[in-house]
């Protein structure tokens, strides 16, 4: 993506922003901005260091001072610094909802046409996490309703689940511009939220779909086709909270590119549907392919 660059946007702020909106080239004639050379974004780790644990009040809020800060002041012709961390006192899943929906701390906010929450049913034992919107999911602002989300449904069908019986989020709320990988200060800046959204569905068994997710929350390094359809647990910020079983899962884009997976697929399909019938989710009676 190009951006023309105005010679106002010349400090180190306006600089890391336009690299977060996803340019990565100069055009234009401002000296100094020619030739210019970045020095490696900064990430916000994602890693959740032994210990960094919530202040006891309120619940689930992030310190301010554990991330990093912009080093130089802003002009004051520069963009204003976007808030880089939430603090997530939702109550509610539709207090969460608010709350993320006036969130400025997300430069994907600034190209995507819709925010997009989650869809179904936030009662249900079973939660899905994917990655991010796509295009289809931008222009009706809900998630898995392109491709990848119909291929979702088809399996969950496959499997005797209706799709209205679980409920599904992303790891970003917004679309990466041209569906491109998120970096790691966007997943950042969403993760509070997520982990607060699980915290409130409280769901008996998260599935993660796509290596995105499961590393965003699960704090691993290794990929996606190590970890699926192996069970682990994913214990939520909440004092006292109890380890939630989480399996991840192939995400369904994936398998759209990669069909010989889907073989691997079904059989994490079948690993889900055998804890669901031990923990006596979803009647029997009620999936043909129990
Ligand atoms: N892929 C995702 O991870 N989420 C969506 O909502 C759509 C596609």
């Amino acid at each position: 993506m190009m951006l023309r660059q105005e010679p106002s946007l010349t400090s180190f702020a306006a600089l890391q922003w336009l690299a977060e909106m996803g340019a990565d080239e100069v055009v234009g004639d401002v000296p100094g901005l020619v030739g210019w050379k970045a020095s490696p974004p900064k990430v916000i780790p994602l890693g959740r260091p032994t210990g960094l644990r919530e202040p006891p009040a309120p619940p689930l809020t992030r310190s301010v001072s554990k991330l990093p800060s912009f080093q130089q002041p802003p002009s004051p012709l520069s963009p204003p610094p976007l808030p880089r961390v939430a603090l997530v006192t939702a109550h509610t899943i539709d207090e969460l909802r608010e709350q993320i929906a006036a969130f400025e701390g997300c430069a994907l906010k600034v190209t995507a046409m819709n925010f997009v929450f989650a869809d179904g049913d936030p009662t249900s034992p079973l939660m899905f996490i994917g990655e991010a919107p796509g295009e289809e999911e931008d222009r009706q602002g809900k998630p898995f309703v392109g491709a990848s989300g119909q291929l979702f449904d088809r399996m969950l069908t496959a499997a005797g689940i209706a799709r209205k019986d679980v409920y599904i989020t992303n790891t970003l709320f917004w679309r990466p511009p041209g569906n491109r990988t998120p970096t790691d200060a966007e997943i950042a800046a969403c993760l509070p939220f997520v982990e607060r959204h699980i915290a409130l569905v409280k769901p008996k068994i998260l599935i993660l779909l796509g290596g995105v997710a499961a590393k965003t929350l699960l704090r691993v390094s290794e990929g996606i086709t190590r970890i699926h359809g192996k069970w682990t647990s994913y214990t939520p910020l909440s004092e006292g909270a109890a380890p939630i079983p989480c399996l991840p899962f192939y995400h369904p884009s994936y398998l759209l590119r990669q069909t010989s997976a889907k073989r691997q697929a079904w059989k994490d399909l079948l690993t889900l549907k055998q804890r669901m019938k031990e923990e006596g989710i979803f009647p029997a009676a009620q999936t043909p392919h129990s």
